[in-house]
């Protein structure tokens, strides 16, 4: 079977850390081409890699012709991007937050159903083992009913995750948007989504630049969630936990109570009611000193392989971009917001 050929929109270090390898160690696909303005950075995969270095991805896509696409660009132009490279014909993993706007997010699903792609969004939260393990006990029924919750992503901030440190494109309020809610909170939102098999129905958010100077995209917020089936929980994101990561969620449940991410070897953690006490130990979540493989490469090439659904479509990827959205507008209204 020919190899699916696959273009890196963005060299920076979501690309580096996760995409590149990950797609270099997928035996269906073949990297033909890197694309970055600061064109060394593709010139330094293409050569380790094989493929071209391009400095502008329109003509990346009208050159190469590329079977698929990774977006991994600033969040500004995640949209422009996948819809190009849609209506180039190309299948799209776009990173999160998918887009910028609902109005981005709905074209760009158009835009892969119109050209017969598949669209998939980098939630990568959804494949970590303790995330899976964790849906798995709240599918067997044995904590009973997700009555309340929280869950949170806050670390040191993006100067020490970008390839241009503190003056990163994070910071930019034009390329990035959104700041921590964009960066960390959408993970938490597709999580708790995802997780409780559940959408979220309202959302109450503080959101604010507390501690990060020159900017002005948020670097904390603290969210109240109202899910459809009626649990009630927390979503934090933060950009100053200088002090070290926190990527846990809690669930207390009708018959006790799981903790995942709390404990260093024991990510998942159930304490029942009747005082049984179940430790697993299931792999470390992710973390920016920490990576682990994604699955997200995976799932999109199976997904290409098999023309099924992404595990992540465009349309999740919309539904947890929307929470956030959500946050920010009632920060700015002052309101409790209908997620509609
Ligand atoms: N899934 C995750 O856990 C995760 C983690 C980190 C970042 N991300 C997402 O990945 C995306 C990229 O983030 P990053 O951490 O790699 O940022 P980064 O700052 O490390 O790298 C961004 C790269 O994009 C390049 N770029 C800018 N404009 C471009 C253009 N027009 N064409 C091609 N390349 C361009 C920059 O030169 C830079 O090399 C963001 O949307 C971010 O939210 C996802």
């Amino acid at each position: 079977m020919p190899k699916i050929r696959v273009a890196v929109i963005g060299c920076g270090s979501i690309s580096k850390y996760r995409h590149i390898p990950e797609y270099a160690a997928n035996e269906n696909v073949e990297l033909v081409a890197f694309v970055d303005p600061v064109i060394e950075r593709a010139e330094k995969y293409a050569e380790l890699h094989g493929g071209k270095a391009y400095a502008d991805f329109k003509k990346m896509l009208a050159e190469v012709k590329p079977d698929a696409v990774s977006v991994c660009t600033p969040n500004a132009l995640h949209a422009s991007m996948s819809i190009a490279a849609a209506n180039a014909g190309a299948h799209v993993l776009v990173e999160k937050p998918m887009a910028v706007s609902d109005e981005e997010a709905e074209a760009m699903i158009e835009a892969a159903k119109k050209n017969g792609v598949h669209l998939m969004v980098g939630h990568n939260q959804r494949f970590m083992p303790p995330h899976v393990k964790a849906k798995q006990v709240l599918q067997s029924g044995i904590l009973g009913k997700v009555l309340t919750f929280r869950t949170s992503f806050g670390h040191p901030g993006p100067e020490g995750w970008s390839i241009d440190g503190a003056n990163s494109w994070f910071f930019r309020k034009p390329e990035a948007i959104m700041g921590a809610m964009g960066d960390l909170g959408v993970h938490k939102s597709d999580l708790i989504r995802w997780m409780l098999d559940d959408e979220v129905s309202e959302v109450a958010g503080f959101v604010g630049t507390l501690d990060k100077k020159g900017t002005e995209v948020d670097d904390n917020s603290s969210c109240l969630l109202r899910m459809k089936s009626g649990a009630i929980g927390t979503l934090v994101a933060s950009w100053t936990y200088y002090k070290g990561e926190d990527n846990s969620t809690i669930l207390w449940c009708e018959n006790g109570v799981m903790k995942i991410g709390t404990h260093p070897d024991d990510q998942v953690i159930v304490e029942l009611r009747n005082g049984t006490v179940e430790k697993h130990k299931v792999g470390a979540i992710s973390t920016n000193d920490n990576q682990e493989t994604s699955g997200v490469i995976d799932a999109f090439v199976k997904s290409i392989l098999t023309d099924t659904t992404p595990a992540v479509s465009g349309e999740d990827g919309r539904a947890s971009l929307k929470v956030i959205l959500c946050a920010f507008e009632s920060q700015a209204t002052g309101k409790f917001i209908s997620v509609t």
